[in-house]
């Protein structure tokens, strides 16, 4: 299946998503949604991550005649029934890195199990196909941050097999084990298997 010029038109204007995508797809030109439309800013009325994901891939889809990419991400953590879940960026009132981290420490007051996972779901649109593949990374929720890299919940999430948080991390490593990467690569592999 031919790709317009390997050009891929990505959903959001976030640099460091940016910047782990051009990483990953290499050999694609990978676009930011502002070049394309201003204010790109759909709505994410979905229940899942892949919902938000697909709603957003669409949105854009609209404008571009290029294939797109969209993901949705966040934590779930399993004592608490998957909170934040696709509230990742909204759990607290005020909705800052901060706030989320610390309504998360409350309510995970008296848990035993704090284990957790990042999701995170990346939609392709390419012509009429539609392809939808998660990545995930399980680990734990620390009792306080630490760690200044990284960004949301970093501060208080360790992978499994290691002993520093994702904000303790190179960003290179996380970025290596990170629920995006899982995605993007099965993502890659799917754009491989279209022989572009
Ligand atoms: P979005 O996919 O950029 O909308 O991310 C939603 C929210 O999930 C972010 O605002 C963070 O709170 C959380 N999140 C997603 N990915 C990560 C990550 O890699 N580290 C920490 N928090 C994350």
């Amino acid at each position: 299946m031919p790709l317009e010029n390997r050009v891929i038109v990505v959903a959001t204007n976030n640099e460091h998503k940016l910047r782990e995508i051009r990483e990953i797809l290499i050999g694609f030109e990978i676009l930011p949604a502002k070049e394309f439309v201003k204010d790109f800013k759909p709505n994410e009325a979905g229940n899942s991550f892949c919902e938000n994901a697909l709603i957003k891939a669409r949105a854009l889809k609209k404008y571009v005649d290029y294939p797109v990419l969209a993901d949705d991400s966040g934590l779930e953590v399993f004592s608490l029934n998957g909170e934040p879940g696709i509230y990742s960026s909204r759990y607290s009132a005020e909705g800052t890195d901060r706030a989320n981290v610390e309504k998360l420490l409350n309510r995970l007051k008296g848990k035993k199990d704090r284990s957790a996972r990042f999701v995170c779901c990346m939609v392709l649109i390419v012509g009429e196909r539609v392809i939808q593949k998660e990545g995930y990374v399980h680990g734990r929720i620390i009792y306080a941050p630490r760690g200044n890299n990284g960004f949301g919940y970093d501060p208080v999430f360790i992978p499994d097999g290691f002993e520093l948080t994702f904000a303790e991390m190179e960003p290179s490593l996380k970025n290596k084990l990170s629920h995006r990467r899982k995605a993007l690569e099965k993502i890659k592999a799917e754009l491989e298997a279209m022989d572009v």
